[in-house]
């Protein structure tokens, strides 16, 4: 196998944006570091908020005909109520429990019997609709009926989704981001960059169009606006509420949940053009599984001759971008109300929820590995994005049956602007 090829290079802008970049990626790894102790902390430290939120939920004053929020304290009302130990009531006269038909009373005949005992009341208004007046889906409906959601008991719906979200969601999501960003730092620390193992040509090969680049931009720089919102909405509470305080994390996480909300639209505009624009190139082939059996030749050995796209980034392109993302964006437009039609209940918001909040964390963790090997991972990678240009030594090693391609005139070398379709450009070797 050749041996990576190292020049002595003399300091100039692209070495010192790669000195910048290797300064970059120790601040990314110290934040990791930083984060992952922070995350520890949280989740084995006994006060776990929401682990506590959800064992014990805000405590309610016993009073009837006061809504409940979570079905604990209600059912503590109606214990309390029909034994008649409520503050102010008389005591219930005794074996009213037994007389017949006692399951069936309605709330009128329950107050004969047992007076301030409304659990009649309590049954129905979890059970079924009243009559409202106003002009929205399920407005009859003061508690959901009950549900189970991944990770939740069997209980009111919105307990079970707010179960769902604080016992499977975030802490599983947080972990997921943490072991991706320490596999990185570790794979990065054993393997190091993959450097070119030839010395540059000068030869110069259009790899993006400046549109595709225009819209991959656009794909990525909302991305990662989408990105920082969403995770300080989802984790932000438990990581920046107890530095930040109140006032000033409601500001912040109220300015990123307004901005969050007009950008969705903005990615997914830009998600459904960077896909048709790379579909095409990102067609499964025979040739793929070759790589995929190999690991790309990242775990050693000879990398196996890819076409225009690796089997990685197809995996990328169809697992990530195309699936996650359009479930991403799918249900983030629900939960922005922009779907016309669409009956907005609460069972209907709660499922989207937890649809963007599984989907999206997968989709940032997999953003993790692309942006790694786009930039610091890869020798060379980053040029194809930021100029439009690989020199044809990047292109053998990491695109060789792309490259073949434009050597026989399959491909043009050169796809966009006046020169298009001329010969491979010359430019002076970055030795
Ligand atoms: C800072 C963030 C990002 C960086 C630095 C980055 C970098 C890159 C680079 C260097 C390439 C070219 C790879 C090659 O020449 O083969 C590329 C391709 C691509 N990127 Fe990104 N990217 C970023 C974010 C994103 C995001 C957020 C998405 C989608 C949600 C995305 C989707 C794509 C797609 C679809 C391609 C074409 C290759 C393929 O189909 O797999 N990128 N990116």
């Amino acid at each position: 196998m050749s041996r990576p090829f190292r020049s002595r290079r003399p300091v100039t802008a692209s070495t010192l944006c790669s000195a910048r970049l290797g300064h970059a990626f120790a601040a990314g790894v110290s934040f990791v570091a930083l984060f992952a102790v922070l995350w520890s902390v949280l989740l084995l430290s006994p006060t776990r908020a929401w682990a506590q939120a959800v064992a014990n939920p805000v405590p309610m004053p016993p009073t009837p005909g006061v809504l409940q929020s979570s079905t604990q304290p209600a059912i503590q009302v109606v214990t309390q109520a029909a034994t008649g130990q409520l503050a102010g009531q008389p005591a219930a006269p005794s074996g009213a429990d037994t007389l017949a038909g006692y399951a069936q009373q309605n709330n009128g005949q329950r107050e004969q019997v047992q007076p301030g005992n409304n659990a009649p009341m309590w049954r129905a208004l979890k059970q079924q609709s009243g009559f409202s007046s106003l002009p929205a889906p399920e407005a009859g409906v003061l508690i959901q009926p009950q549900a189970r959601y991944p990770g939740s008991d069997f209980t009111t719906a919105g307990e079970a989704w707010r179960q769902a979200r604080n016992l499977l969601l975030i802490p599983v999501g947080g972990w997921i981001l943490i072991l991706v960003l320490a596999g990185i730092g570790v794979f990065y620390a054993v393997k190091g960059q993959i450097r070119l193992h030839q010395r540059p040509t000068g030869r110069k090969i259009e790899r993006f169009t400046p549109f595709e680049r225009f819209m991959h931009w656009t794909l990525a720089y909302s991305f990662i606006a989408l990105a920082v919102s969403g995770v300080v909405m989802m984790f932000g509470k438990f990581v920046l509420l107890p530095v930040l305080g109140l006032s000033l994390f409601g500001w912040l996480s109220y300015a990123l949940k307004t901005l969050h909300n007009f950008v969705g639209p903005l990615f997914g505009i830009a998600l459904v053009i960077v896909l048709l624009t790379f579909v095409r190139d990102n067609l499964p082939n025979r040739r793929d599984l070759a790589w995929l059996a190999q690991g790309g030749g990242m775990f050693g050995g000879a990398e196996v001759p890819a076409a225009r796209f690796n089997a990685g980034e197809k995996i990328w392109f169809w697992l990530g971008v195309l699936t996650l993302g359009l479930i991403a964006v799918g249900s983030g437009l629900v939960l922005d109300r922009l779907v016309p039609g669409f009956a907005y209940t609460r069972g209907a918001m709660q499922v989207a929820e937890i649809m963007h909040a599984s989907a999206t964390v997968v989709l940032l963790a997999m953003a993790f590995g692309h942006i790694y090997i786009g930039t610091v991972g890869t020798e060379g990678a980053i040029d194809g994005m930021r100029t439009g240009y690989v020199d044809e030594a990047w292109a053998r090693q990491h695109h060789a049956l792309w490259l073949d391609d434009i050597k026989s005139g399959k491909i043009p070398a050169q796809r966009s602007g006046a020169k298009a379709q001329a010969p491979i450009a010359v430019a002076k070797p970055k030795i």
